[in-house]
């Protein structure tokens, strides 16, 4: 009998080139797994195919709730985004995939993994890094990374096996799905100057043909998680479905960003994330309501740590545990609904509230409630000023001389 491995198999040309792949340059058994983020996929049809293809199992894993409770939502409490732009969908799926791959192999007394990532991604590394953080003894092989075949010899080697292809005209984008967002990548978006072509959209509007009246929806927090719309509690899952095409709907969350890969390749890539998007906005505008302003400061380089771990494959070490216990014990009092309008493109915040809100109108007001001391300004100002005066007696300022 022949060893078993384990592959994360999508489905695509691929993972079915390498079902077959293995088998004849290892001689391993295939166990294929296809794992289920919320890419609405015919997860039926995959595991079909894995098996006509050769694989000796196949299994479906709905993996959604534990995506969105679990890495999903710690991120977005974290308000992660990478570079600035990128929610971090891809990112946030893999280390949940390794688990699953790892936790599969192990019930099914395999000792390999393998996953179907190029050599040139970020993917491959945090599969891998993943994989040897939860099991450093299983074997890792990456079949697309190593056969160093072009897409038409994959094609060519496809048809000699009889492994069927899809029947529409391949897309010319590689793409790439989870609740969170999809990304699109290659094709004409290769050149950064070129407008993505309305086809790459497929989750969102366009704001030309979005509606002409604006939406508004009521997010409600608790402790940082988004736990209802509109007044009705919904689980995470079925809470980022629905922003998804409300917000979608409305054209909000294209996202275009030449970003940099952990492998040092610069990349354009396009995004659609429309709940991500707002929800993103929605829970900062929160905790600008209900954090004070040195926690924001400290958070916001959190925030930056955090993402490029996520991004860069880190996920399952110790600073990701110990900034997660930061993040979480900061949450305790972001609890409250934000108010967006969804308009054409862009959702904006106009209305917050909190049982825990920091802001205080008698503070805040020029009215007459205004109980804010002004007069106790006047000393407040003369010691906080007292060392830029006593540097503009001494030294007079100016141009810097050399
Ligand atoms: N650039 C994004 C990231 O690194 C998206 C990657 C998409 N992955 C893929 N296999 N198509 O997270």
């Amino acid at each position: 009998m022949s060893d078993k491995v384990v592959l994360a198999y999508s489905g695509g040309v691929d993972t079915s080139v390498a079902i077959r792949w293995i088998k004849e340059k290892y001689n391993l058994d295939v166990i294929a797994v296809t794992i289920d983020v919320g890419n609405e996929r015919d997860f039926s049809t995959i595991r079909q195919k894995a098996l006509d293809v050769g694989a000796i199992k196949a299994l479906v894993i709905d993996a959604k709730d534990s995506y969105v409770d679990e890495y999903v939502f710690p991120a977005l409490q974290a308000d992660a985004l990478y570079e600035g732009e990128y929610p971090l969908a891809t990112a946030l799926s893999r280390p949940l995939m390794a688990k699953l791959l790892v936790d599969a192999a192990q019930q099914e007394g395999a000792t390999v993994v393998a996953h179907g990532c190029t050599g040139k991604g970020n993917d491959q590394v945090r599969f891998e890094v993943s994989i040897n953080a939860l099991a450093p003894d299983l074997n890792i092989i990456a079949p697309a990374r190593e056969w160093g075949m072009t897409r038409e010899q994959t094609i060519d080697y496809a048809q000699r096996y009889g492994i069927p292809l899809p029947i529409t005209a391949a897309s010319p984008y590689s793409i790439d799905e989870s609740l969170w967002g999809k990304s699109i990548e290659c094709g004409v978006l290769e050149d950064p100057w070129v407008e993505p072509p309305e086809e790459v959209f497929t989750w969102t509007k366009s704001a030309n043909k979005a509606p002409d009246k604006p939406d508004y929806v009521e997010i409600g927090f608790e402790k940082g998680i988004p736990v209802a719309i509109d007044g009705q509690e919904l689980d995470g899952v079925g809470l980022i479905q629905r922003l998804n095409e409300l917000a979608g709907g409305h054209g909000i969350g294209r996202i275009d960003h030449v970003e940099n890969r952990l492998v040092g390749i610069k990349s354009r890539e396009i995004y659609e994330a429309p709940a991500a998007t707002v929800l993103l906005q929605a829970h900062q505008a929160l905790e600008a309501l209900t954090l004070s302003k040195a926690q924001l400061r400290f958070k916001q380089r959190v925030a930056q740590e955090y993402a490029d771990l996520i991004y860069n494959g880190l996920w399952f070490t110790a600073l990701r545990q110990d900034l997660a216990a930061y993040v979480q014990c900061s949450q305790r009092f972001v609890t409250g609904v934000v108010r967006l309008k969804l308009f054409k493109g862009s959702s904006t915040v106009v209305g917050r509230k909190s049982p825990f809100s920091l802001y205080s109108y008698g503070l805040a007001t020029y009215d007459k409630a205004d109980q804010f001391d002004q007069s106790a300004s006047a000393g407040f100002i003369h010691i906080w000023g007292l060392s830029a005066r006593t540097q503009a007696q001494m030294q007079p300022r100016g141009e810097a001389e050399d």
